[in-house]
């Protein structure tokens, strides 16, 4: 079927199922087209508490869709992919949190959102990329046990020294990928463009940036600033976006493995089809939603 006769029947099915569509920028830019709201995790997490419509589709994987749901208990939210999940977000056990509680009196569990809703039952607050650094620096305790992220864990550890943190061994494999190799031989080909990154990169990559921030940070970014090429240090889901607010620059990857196979496997069809029968519907065991919705409240509070 022809994309443009396929986004018609979303968009007339939007209608008819009261349905309202959520995308991250990871996520192929045909999807990112069709959706009524497209950002980071923070954003979509915020939206996701402001939506009029029963039925939310989101396009994004699971642990993206666990959080609308917990912030939104009576609506429906249906996965695009139910099979599109964050391997990040298995990387932190239930008993390795309980271990470290025990070790410490004064600690804060700080979750990174891309964690499943176990791993935020027993978290004391939610962050993401864009806002981490601001809620941990709000926190009352001195101990922080960042999960599941050792890399964004380790980057608002230095920017925190007040703070001391107990990092886990979590990583993404997208971003871990990126090495500081990569980088310098884009800067030698590239030598007056500036280099945004994401902070799951690593320590090496980041010292190497211009610029550290989230997907929708790295766009503004780009966008406000007076140069013309830029290097990307994240998931290729993101050239959509700067392209179509910057038609004039130029955006750089540093090489093939910028890619989340988990986000890709969203299509405009598996959408259709996650309208039409409103399911996989995202659900979770009572106590989950009642705990894990807590800490995510948390973050928005303090954000
Ligand atoms: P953002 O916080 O930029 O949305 O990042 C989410 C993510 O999955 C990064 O890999
Ligand atoms: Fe998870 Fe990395 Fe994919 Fe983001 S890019 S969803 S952290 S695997």
């Amino acid at each position: 079927m022809e994309n443009k006769e396929l986004k018609e029947q979303i968009n007339t099915l939007k209608k008819e199922k009261d349905a309202v569509i959520l995308a991250h920028y990871y996520v192929d830019g045909e999807v990112q087209k069709i959706a009524d709201y497209v950002g980071d995790s923070f954003y979509l997490s915020k939206a996701a508490t402001k939506l009029e419509q029963k039925n939310i589709i989101f396009c994004g994987v699971k642990f993206m869709g666990e959080s609308a749901k917990l912030l939104n208990p009576a609506k429906t939210v249906v996965m695009a992919d139910d099979f599109a999940d964050c391997p990040m977000a298995h990387m932190v056990t239930v008993e390795k949190i309980a271990e470290v509680r025990a070790q410490y009196e004064d600690l804060a569990v700080v979750c990174y959102v891309n964690s499943t809703a176990e791993i935020k039952s027993v978290s004391d607050v939610c962050v993401t990329s864009s806002n981490a650094l601001r809620v941990v620096e709000k926190l009352p305790q001195k101990n922080i046990f960042f999960v599941p992220d050792e890399n964004l864990g380790r980057y608002v550890a230095e920017k925190l020294p007040q703070k001391h943190f107990i990092f886990n061994d979590g990583f993404c494999h997208v971003h871990k990928s990126i090495t500081a190799e990569n980088v310098i031989k884009a800067k030698e080909v590239y030598p007056d463009a500036l280099v945004l990154t994401h902070p799951e990169c690593t320590r090496e990559v980041i010292a190497l940036s211009d610029f550290i921030g989230s997907t929708s940070e790295i766009i503004d970014y780009a966008t406000k600033t007076d140069c013309e090429r830029f290097i990307i240090c994240t998931e290729m889901g993101v050239f959509f976006e700067l392209q179509e607010k910057n038609p004039n620059k130029h955006f750089y990857s540093v090489g093939h493995r910028q890619f989340c196979p988990n986000m890709k496997k969203v299509t405009l069809e598996k959408t259709k089809a996650a309208l039409e029968s409103l399911a996989p519907e995202v659900t979770l065991p009572d106590e989950i939603m009642e705990k894990a919705a807590l800490p995510l409240q948390k973050m928005l509070e303090l954000s």
